[in-house]
């Protein structure tokens, strides 16, 4: 079953893989880019813009470089947005046009507990509380991990959007087991999209494959 697909709304084309394919499209300029980095970090960069370069095809762009700024945020090209992710088993790109979708965030994660000290450190009391709810309801899901996941596609999705730091503290998720939505409530003045100002993020989740999976989709104001 398609992870990306699961998430993401038609606007947004995607792909994913979940292993590094022998022969996948580099650029000098990306080889250029991990020249120095570790194997690991190299193969997954290499596979990650090859699945954007699929899902840019979709979209009718054609292939091309896809570097870093200097917040390591993935420069697109001219009219497109998206978001890249990638952990242990898992590579995954989403792109949509400007014209249809403001911004992407997604992001992937081991289906696995949290490391000790990491929830204490990204969740806010409310959402330290939400955890233990949920944990006694639906006791199948690793729910700090999935608060961890959705905080991250959180910033990939504000980071175009405003082009600042935004701490784990200052989103506050709360999930919806049933709809296997969540909603991310900014804690600091949100992004100007179309002249609108967002005081949230809406997101999907997903959890299959031994993995766990958000998405967040800014479409334009209505
Ligand atoms: C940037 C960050 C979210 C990446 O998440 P991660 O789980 O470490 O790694 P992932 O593999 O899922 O994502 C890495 C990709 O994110 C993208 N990314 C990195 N910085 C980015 C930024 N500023 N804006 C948008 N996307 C960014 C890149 O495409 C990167 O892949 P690449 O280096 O191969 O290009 C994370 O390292 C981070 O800095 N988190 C702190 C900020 C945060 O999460 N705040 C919570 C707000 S509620």
């Amino acid at each position: 079953m398609p992870l990306l697909g699961d998430v993401l709304p038609a606007p947004v084309m995607w792909s994913e893989l979940f292993d590094d394919p022998d022969e996948v499209t580099t650029f000098p300029e990306e080889d250029a880019a991990v020249s120095r980095a570790v194997p690991k970090r190299q193969r997954e960069y290499r596979t990650v813009r090859h699945c954007a370069r699929l899902a840019l095809g979709s979209l009718g762009v054609a292939p091309a470089p896809i570097l870093s700024g200097p917040k390591r945020e993935p420069l697109w090209p001219e009219g497109v947005v998206g978001a890249m992710t990638h952990c242990a088993g898992y590579r995954g790109a989403a792109v949509a046009r400007w014209a249809e979708v403001r911004s992407v965030g997604i992001d992937a994660e081991p289906h696995q507990a949290l490391p000790d000290g990491v929830q204490a450190s990204v969740a806010t009391d409310g959402e330290t509380a939400q955890l233990a709810r949920l944990a006694v309801s639906h006791p199948t899901v690793h729910w700090d991990r999935l608060l961890f996941c959705a905080k991250e596609a959180t910033y990939k999705a504000w980071f175009p959007l405003t082009r600042t730091w935004l701490g784990f503290e200052d989103a506050d998720i709360r999930m919806d087991p049933d709809t296997r939505t969540f909603t991310s409530t900014l804690l600091v003045p949100g992004p100007l999209v179309d002249g609108e100002r967002l005081g949230s993020f809406t997101g999907r989740w997903t959890v299959d494959a031994g993995l766990v999976l958000t998405a967040i989709v800014v479409l334009p104001a209505a």
